[in-house]
């Protein structure tokens, strides 16, 4: 046999063999990146290597799982092994660090829990349309979290995981100025509202989000006189007067009639002359990659009929609220921002 010989089956092309075997075993990935934000260990690694042993004593684990699990993250360059059974950083694993201005930990922590646990459904939400977290949980996703605050504390924090280098990117594309009164619905803990305050200055801003979600919001020193925090249920009201409405991944969240019950209160709320600005990944034409089209299934599985539009599908959505989309500004990250105005 000779050296070159396919490691796959004849007549199949060895590179695809083993770029389908990655991907049909991702799930062995998010799981080891989710144990590794679990057990924090990229923040015990934060002073520099470390042997195993003292690790697993630092973080609560069996050391020789650890070792499997630091040797299987590190072929993926996520850690490396630095000496023998010695631990370290790379640029990846630093992601993972709690006090990284990028990091992912909380998300990587979000991903191999309740969502893994409903993405092993989406086989049903596929056959029948049905979200599989209801499925599996019996409610929908936020009512669980109501109930399940050690979760939510950690859903919270995903958010502004992944909203970080969004939130810039909507800064850099959208010409915030000609605005007065920005509320932020469903904003979450504020993160974006008060880039946008701290970056323009003549701005008011509103935070509205539920109750609970709100609740731990401590307006900077900064901002205090310019930024309101609202709890409040965007099924019944949205404070009302403001001459911008943004929703950064909300419309998303909802199947077209409670979305059309959430902009139909914001159209009812917002100052003459008001603006909707909502960022979404808008899914493109086409079968180029976009991670709009795989978030677009994690909405299948997570929701009761949430999903990514297309530009006709926003521009339709809008139009049934009453409104009618001016424009789809894109921005340097995945999400753009599709502008609306009331119908006229
Ligand atoms: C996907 S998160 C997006 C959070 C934030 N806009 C961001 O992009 O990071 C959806 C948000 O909608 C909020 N939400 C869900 N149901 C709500 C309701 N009925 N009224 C107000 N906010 C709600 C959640 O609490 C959560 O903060």
């Amino acid at each position: 046999m000779s050296a070159e010989a396919p490691r796959s089956p004849a007549g199949s092309d060895p590179v695809l063999f083993d770029r389908l075997i990655a991907m049909a075993s991702g799930a062995w990935v998010t799981q080891m990146i989710h144990v590794a934000a679990e057990l924090g260990l990229a923040d015990q690694l934060a002073g520099g290597e470390r042997e195993v042993n003292d690790l697993a004593a630092a973080c609560g684990a069996e050391a020789d799982g650890l070792f499997r699990l630091l040797r299987g993250l590190a072929s993926l360059g996520i850690f490396q092994e630095s000496s023998p059974r010695h631990f370290a950083l790379t640029p990846l694993a630093e992601l993972l660090r709690s006090d990284h201005p990028q990091s992912l930990r909380q998300f990587a922590r979000m991903l191999g829990d309740e969502h893994y646990l409903s993405w092993n459904d989406l086989l049903h939400s596929v056959r029948t349309g049905e979200g599989a977290f209801h499925h599996r949980y019996g409610e929908s996703v936020f009512a669980w979290y109501q109930k399940n605050p050690r979760r939510a504390e950690i859903f919270d924090g995903a958010m502004g995981d992944f909203s970080r280098l969004q939130i810039e990117a909507v800064l850099a594309a959208y010409d915030f100025s000609g605005i007065d009164h920005l509320v932020d619905v469903g904003g979450g803990r504020g993160l974006l509202l008060q880039r946008v305050l701290t970056q323009h200055g003549h701005l008011r801003g509103t935070l509205f989000d539920q109750p609970q979600v709100v609740a731990p919001v401590v307006v900077p020193a900064a901002l205090e006189g310019r930024m309101q925090v609202h709890g409040g249920d965007f099924f019944r009201e949205v404070p009302a007067g403001a001459d911008a409405y943004l929703l950064k991944h909300i419309i998303h969240d909802w199947n077209d009639g409670a979305c059309l019950t959430i902009l139909g209160h914001i159209r009812s709320a917002m100052a003459p002359g008001g603006r909707v600005l909502l960022v979404e990944q808008v899914i493109p034409e086409g079968n180029d990659p976009f991670p709009g089209k795989l978030l677009d299934l994690n909405m299948l599985v997570m929701t009761e009929g949430g999903r990514e539009r297309t530009p006709a599908e926003y521009a339709s959505l809008l139009g049934r609220a009453g409104l009618e989309l001016q424009r789809i500004v894109p921005t340097p990250a995945p999400v753009s921002v599709v502008e609306a105005v009331a119908a006229g």
